[in-house]
């Protein structure tokens, strides 16, 4: 997101920001250097600017340059009608930056409702607006995905035992050995067959 909040410092003077489902607007800090306007839409979140779900949202057509949707479309009723949206409110020249989950746990916000392969992605963006291109990347790797998952279990483990800081301490193993696995493994890192991905990102150029 720092790269992305740099490059759209280059392409636009003063880029016009939207972030959906924006929580508690984490991405703000990149882009406030170089924005004109951030504006937050979310549901039910008195710290956004705007209410509204991400598949009814109340701006008008090509209003941003930057449309961030992160960490949302797993928690919405209906994906490609999200998607649509997104297209709609995004400028001609502009982006929108996607990110969800391949693989997590259930973690209702407060629905949890689908999981998506790097192919479902890229359909559920190429069947739901004209778009110049579609990117979806794969935040880490396979062996990552793993240790995250692992990883869940271990705290909530240390937790009930009272053993956070050794928790902790193997957590912190886990995290570095799966990096260093995946970071020989240009297979683990890929989408190829037997694989599998915690996180993907998505690019999407009007
Ligand atoms: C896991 S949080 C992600 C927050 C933030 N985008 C981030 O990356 O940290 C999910 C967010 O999606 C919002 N959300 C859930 N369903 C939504 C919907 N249908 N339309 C818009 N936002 C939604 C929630 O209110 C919450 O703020």
């Amino acid at each position: 997101m720092q790269a992305e909040a740099e490059r759209a410092g280059e392409a636009y003077e003063g880029a016009r920001v939207l972030d959906v489902g924006s929580g508690v607007k984490p991405y703000f800090p990149f882009f406030e250097p170089y924005a004109s306007e951030f504006v937050s839409v979310d549901i039910a979140n008195p710290a956004a600017d705007l209410e509204g779900a991400v598949e009814d949202l109340p701006v008008p057509d090509g209003s941003f340059d930057v449309v961030i949707c992160n960490q949302v479309l797993e928690h919405c009723a209906d994906p490609a009608q999200a998607v649509r949206e997104l297209r709609r409110v995004v400028a001609p020249g502009g982006r929108v930056l996607a990110s969800t989950h391949g693989v997590q746990v259930y973690h209702p916000a407060p629905d949890d409702l689908w999981r998506w392969t790097h192919a479902g992605l890229e359909r559920l963006f190429a069947q739901n607006g004209d778009w110049r291109s579609v990117t979806v990347t794969p935040s880490s790797g396979t062996t990552a995905c793993v240790g995250m998952l692992i990883s869940i279990y271990v705290e909530q483990a240390a937790k009930r035992a009272r053993l956070r800081p050794l928790g902790r301490v193997v957590i912190a193993g886990v995290n570095r050995a799966a990096r260093g696995i995946d970071a020989r493994s240009e297979l683990l890192r890929s989408t190829r067959p037997g694989t599998i991905h915690a996180n993907y990102h998505v690019v999407a150029e009007a």
